[in-house]
C-alpha cells in the first residue's frame, strides 16, 4: 500500500519544491500565477533552485504579492484560504526605485543573459560568481532576465556584495551587481544607533555650551530624543534580536536596560550641569559598549542577518518619540535616581571584575 502522501502546510516559508512534490496538483495553479514561473517546469531549476527558494522569494521573482500567491495555492489545496498574517517581507522588500549613488551603467563591463542560460540547463549563481570575481576595481556586472532574480539577489547579498535590480520593460529586469564587497564594516543596525548616539551627544554639547544654566530647549530635544532611542533599542532592537535567535536574549541586554533605567531616572527632574554630569559619566561608556567591534549593535546585526536588519534600521526611521511628561522635582525623585544609579554602577563593577 502506498505511503500516504505528506501534505507540507502552504505558507510564505514553504519550499517551492516541497509544495510540488507533496501538493503535485498545485503546479498549474503556481504557474498560472506569474508568467516566470513556468520555468518551474524546467527540471534543472527543479532540482535546484525550487530547493531553496521559498514562496516568499517566488513570489518576488513573479512579481506577484506573497499574500496573494499564498491565497491563491491554499484555495486550490482546499485549505482554508487566508494568507497567514504578518509574513509579508517580500512585499516589502520590493525593489527601491531611485538608483543608488555607486549605480553608473557606464561602469558595466560584463553582461548575463540568465534565460538563456536556464534555457540551456544552467543555474545562473555559479556564473555569476565568476563573473563577479572576474570584475576589477569598480566594475559592476549586468544581469538580464525575464524575471525579477530574487534568490540570486539574496545570495550576493549574503556575500556582500550591493544589487540593484529595475524592471526595464514589462517582464523585463536588469539587475547591476557591484564587484566591491561591503566589508565585515558596520551593518545598518550599528550604523543607525551610532548616528543616534552623535545627534544626541551634539544636542547635549549644545545645550549646556557656555557657562549659563542648561538651555531648556535643547535639553528637551535631547531628553525626548533620548527616550526614543532607549525606547527604540528595548522595544524594537532587543525584541528583534532575541526572537533571531530563537528567543534567547542578548546576554548584555539585561545590564544595559538596567542603565536606560539611570538614565531616564535622570531625565525627571529639571536639568542642572551637575546632572548633566551624571547622565554622561553612565552614556558615555554605555554608548562605548553599544558601539565596540562585537558590542550590542554588531550581535543584534549578525543576528537578524542584512537584509532584515537594513529593513529594521529604515522601519525605526518613523519611530516616534514618546509623550514626555513635565520635569519632576518633588522630593522622592533624587532617591529614586541614587538608588537607578547604584544599580548601574554595580553591576558593570560586577562584570568587569567576573571578565578578570
Ligand atoms: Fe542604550
Ligand atoms: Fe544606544
Amino acid at each position: 500500500m502506498a505511503a500516504e502522501r505528506v501534505r507540507v502546510p502552504i505558507t510564505p516559508a514553504t519550499k517551492v519544491a516541497d509544495l510540488l512534490e507533496s501538493w503535485p496538483e498545485l503546479e498549474e495553479v503556481l504557474i498560472a500565477q506569474a508568467p516566470a514561473f513556468r520555468r518551474l517546469r524546467n527540471p534543472v531549476l527543479r532540482r535546484t533552485v525550487a530547493r531553496v527558494a521559498t514562496l516568499e522569494q517566488a513570489a518576488g521573482v513573479g512579481g506577484v504579492p506573497v499574500r496573494e500567491l499564498v491565497a491563491a495555492l491554499r484555495r486550490a489545496a482546499g485549505i482554508d484560504s487566508a494568507a497567514p498574517q504578518g509574513e509579508t517581507a517580500a512585499e516589502s522588500a520590493s525593489e527601491a526605485s531611485t538608483p543608488p549613488e555607486w549605480l553608473d551603467p557606464g561602469r558595466v563591463t560584463s553582461t548575463l543573459d540568465a534565460d538563456a542560460l536556464l534555457d540551456a540547463g544552467v543555474v545562473p549563481l555559479g556564473r555569476v560568481n565568476d563573473q563577479v570575481r572576474a570584475l576589477g576595481a569598480g566594475e559592476l556586472l549586468r544581469i538580464d532576465s525575464g524575471f525579477r532574480p530574487v534568490p540570486l539577489i539574496e545570495a550576493l547579498g549574503k556575500q556582500g556584495h550591493r544589487c540593484f535590480v529595475r524592471e526595464t520593460a514589462a517582464g523585463r529586469f536588469e539587475t547591476f551587481v557591484d564587484q566591491a564587497r561591503q566589508g565585515p564594516g558596520p551593518g545598518p543596525l550599528h550604523r543607525f544607533f551610532s548616528a543616534d548616539h552623535l545627534r544626541l551627544d551634539d544636542l547635549l554639547r549644545r545645550a549646556t555650551e557656555g557657562m549659563g544654566p542648561v538651555d531648556l530647549a535643547l535639553f528637551g530635544a535631547f531628553r525626548a530624543g533620548l527616550l526614543r532611542h532607549i525606547g527604540m533599542e528595548e522595544k524594537v532592537l532587543f525584541a528583534a534580536a532575541r526572537e533571531a535567535r530563537g528567543g534567547e536574549p542578548l546576554p548584555i541586554a539585561e545590564r544595559l536596560r538596567v542603565d536606560h533605567g539611570a538614565i531616564a531616572a535622570l531625565l525627571v527632574p529639571t536639568p542642572t550641569r551637575a546632572l548633566v554630569a551624571q547622565v554622561l559619566s553612565i552614556l558615555g561608556p554605555h554608548n562605548r559598549r553599544e558601539e565596540e567591534p562585537d558590542g550590542v549593535y554588531d550581535a543584534c546585526d549578525r543576528a537578524l542577518g542584512r537584509a532584515a536588519a537594513e529593513r529594521l534600521a529604515s522601519e525605526l526611521r518613523e519611530f516616534p518619540e514618546p509623550p514626555l511628561k513635565p520635569y519632576n522635582d518633588g522630593p522622592a525623585v533624587m532617591g529614586h535616581i541614587a538608588a537607578n544609579l547604584e544599580l548601574a554602577r554595580r553591576q558593570w563593577i560586577e562584570s568587569d571584575a567576573g571578565e578578570r
